[in-house]
């Protein structure tokens, strides 16, 4: 930074002139890394550096107020907060443009049969130049500089008049205060104010934190934005700009430059300062005008901004004026649109679906509208909380969203007539539609819509689950792929397609009738030869000899992963003292905490998952059970052990279930508090850190015989 300056803006009077060129090198500098920050998205100096530079203008600024101007980049918010919006007549009219509807490729070739027809041109006669860009969906915008410096930014309003909006406009640090030298005297520059989808997103986000209502889309936070009355709060809407086209330009009779075609003049205002989209580009010809809306379209929900077509338009500005207008558009242009992603629709109903994890989840039904492509009669609303967020109710109309191939959902209730989406003073903002009957808010229902089991939603979670858990038909298939695998029961052969089959041709309900299953049934099936049937039997009876930890875990309780229910085997010794335990009792469990002992009460207290489970039992499931009094003393409780190497006999799972067992917490790494090393071959470096620490080292051998010595037996549970 300027040595100087500090030196001079000390207690001694800044020299005037000396400030003067300080604070107009500060300027220069400051537009060019915000340019580089907010146009070009490549910043070249730390964000500190920028905001250091910025509070040396501030100061001297403050210090020569007669210096300030109302270009500087500490002036674009003044706070300035106006009664309304003045008209502005606009000096060239802002035209409208031919939208072709038609969404499949015959739209562009129809546009430039069109200009071919009216310049008279034959097949004979070479393809047409034109530039391809998006069309923005955001708002239209006139911005008027003179001398460089902006002056008026005014909305199109009705294409003769719109709005003066300058105060807001200047807060959108895309577009340039001043430009550089050499521009023309008066310039009109023209293009689309919008908001990227990251920064509607973050916005939302905040006005949700900070209890506001939230916006519809980025068009709607865009067009309120823009429109506001006080530019502090303009200010603080990240707002976006892209420049199409010209308005009013000095002539070349008195000095303008001469443009020969559009891309040229996009090239230039480019080099002004102006953003301008990178996927703008020429096309020749129909076909590749087709090839850019296929390819613009094919990457529409990977841009970060919203676009709802593309617009193409003749190159040559000579082709142009040959061309000229059509009542209000121009002949020479057209926007050949994509599928609308968003429309308004009416919600007709309610409905919960169950999802195989067991999650409940809100599904509008909705009048039939045809978005992103397709008809769509549905549309989820995720979750109670969302709900309620939004709004919604049965007989709104809302905006329902489908991009790509995402699942279609509701994104908000329509603002009230002439409110947000017209451009209405409230801003863009989603108020609840004027509802002129009383309508209950959405209530999740008490049970499962489809198995009847009670439904609860965890402290902190924003999502209900029915409790059916392998009982519920919705969450079935899931339960019983949970209940075969490998680290469950290990029913070798039944897999996802298998399951698919028994369940859909209801051969199988619950689990146990897993284990009813027969030859006949089996062999019924598509592609199953009898060999294969065969196999899967082998496999379902071989799986009754099971252990309390893989039947606990195969189950599929939500929290009850393979450690816990190994804690809990381990524990209470028995599947019934499990199924009786009160929460509290589980609560005694290490490592299980509020969260899980409620759900494994819940789970047990439903009178059908204990019958799934004698069942189970009578179709001759079985493992060892101890009672808990026949659990190994706790003679390491309170010890840390860490395994390493390789056991001659037991695997390391082994060592560790019997280490543990005892009450010992196995580690991974050694340290002071590490009780006992437990080595095997090839043991590493926690060997060594072992001997160099002090720790006790152990083989195999002394780790049983500690186990021993001490009266410890592992429990009855292993891996
Ligand atoms: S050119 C004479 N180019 O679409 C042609 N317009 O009716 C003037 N728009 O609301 C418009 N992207 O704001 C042009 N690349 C683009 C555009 C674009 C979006 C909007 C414009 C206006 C509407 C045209």
């Amino acid at each position: 930074m300027n040595e100087n300056l500090n030196l001079f803006s000390a207690p001694e009077p800044t020299d005037k002139a000396q400030a003067a060129i300080e604070v107009e090198a500060l300027r220069t500098r400051l537009n060019h890394w915000a340019h580089q920050y907010y146009v070009q998205d490549a910043p070249t100096v730390p964000d500190a550096e920028y905001d250091r530079a910025y509070r040396e203008l501030q100061a001297l600024e403050a210090a020569h107020p007669e210096l300030i101007t109302a270009d500087s980049p500490t002036q674009r918010v003044i706070g300035a907060v106006m009664d309304g919006l003045a008209p502005v007549r606009h000096a060239v009219p802002m035209l409208s443009i031919h939208t072709e509807t038609d969404t499949e490729a015959s739209g562009a070739q129809a546009f430039d049969a069109r200009v071919r027809r009216e310049l008279g041109l034959s097949d004979a006669d070479p393809a047409i130049e034109y530039v391809a860009e998006p069309k923005f969906d955001g708002l239209a915008m006139s911005l008027r500089y003179e001398n460089g410096r902006l002056v008026q930014a005014a909305t199109r309003g009705d294409g003769e008049v719109g709005e003066d909006v300058t105060h807001n406009v200047r807060t959108i640090r895309q577009i340039p205060l001043t430009l550089p030298e050499g521009v023309p005297p008066l310039l009109e520059v023209r293009g689309e104010v919008y908001m990227r989808r990251a920064d509607f997103d973050a916005l939302n986000e905040r006005q949700r934190e900070q209890g506001g209502k939230t916006f519809v889309n980025p068009r709607n936070a865009a067009a309120g934005a823009v429109r506001q009355l006080d530019s502090g709060i303009t200010a603080q809407r990240p707002l976006s700009f892209f420049a199409y086209g010209l308005g009013a330009i000095t002539p070349p009779a008195e000095g303008g430059p001469v443009f020969r075609t559009h891309y040229e003049m996009l090239q230039t205002l480019k080099s002004w300062g102006f953003p301008v989209a990178a996927q703008v580009q020429i096309a020749v010809g129909a076909s590749e005008l087709v090839a850019f809306h296929q390819q613009v379209g094919a990457s529409r929900d990977a841009l970060p901004y919203d676009i709802d077509g593309v617009v193409y338009k003749v190159n040559s500005l000579q082709l142009q004026r040959d061309l000229g207008f059509k009542t209000r558009e121009p002949r020479w242009a057209v926007a050949h649109k994509y599928p609308a992603q968003e429309m308004a629709t009416r919600i007709e109903g309610i409905d919960v679906q169950v999802g195989r994890t067991g999650k409940l989840t809100p599904v509008a039904r909705l009048a039939p509208v045809f978005v992103g492509g397709v008809t769509v009669t549905n549309a989820t609303l995720h979750n109670l909380f969302e709900i309620r967020k939004k709004g919604v109710r049965v007989g709104d109309q809302v905006i329902v969203r489908r991009a790509g191939d995402v699942i279609p959902e509701v994104v908000g209730v329509m603002p009230p007539e002439g409110a947000g989406l017209a451009l209405g003073r409230s801003g863009g903002i989603a108020v609840p539609g004027h509802r002129t009957v009383y309508v209950p808010n959405f209530k999740m229902p008490k049970t499962c819509p489809v198995c009847g089991s009670d439904v609860v939603r965890e402290k902190g979670e924003a999502n209900h689950r029915c409790t059916g858990g392998l009982f519920c038909p919705a969450q079935r298939k899931e339960a019983i792929l949970h209940f075969a695998a490998r680290r469950a029961m290990d029913i070798e052969g039944l897999g996802d397609k298998l399951v698919d089959q028994l369940v859909d041709a209801n051969v199988i309900r619950t689990l146990p009738d897993l284990y009813r299953l027969g030859l006949t049934s089996l062999i019924a099936l598509d592609r199953m030869a009898e060999k294969s049937a065969q196999n899967v039997l082998a496999a379902l009876e071989k799986s009754k000899q099971t252990t309390l930890p893989r039947f606990l875990f195969g189950l599929g309780l939500r929290h009850v992963g393979e450690a816990t229910a190994k804690d809990l085997a381990r524990h209470f010794g028995t599947l019934d003292a499990i199924m009786d335990a009160s929460v509290e009792q589980l609560l005694q469990v290490p490592d299980v905490g509020p969260v899980v002992a409620r759900s494994l009460h819940t789970f047990f207290q439903q009178p059908h998952n204990r019958e799934v489970v004698e069942q189970l039992r009578a179709c001759g499931v079985t493992w060892p059970e101890g009672a808990p009094a026949e659990r190994a003393p706790q003679v390491l409780a309170g010890k840390t052990v860490v395994l390493t190497g390789t056991l001659p006999t037991l695997s390391r799972d082994a060592a560790k279930d019997m280490l543990e067992a005892a009450g010992a917490k196995v580690a991974g790494s050694v340290s002071k508090k590490t009780s006992y090393v437990v080595a095997g071959e090839d043991a590493g470096s926690k060997l060594a850190r072992a001997q160099e620490l002090g720790v006790p080292v152990l083989d195999e051998a002394g780790m049983l015989a500690l186990l021993q010595h001490t009266g410890g037996t592992p429990a009855a549970e292993g891996a």
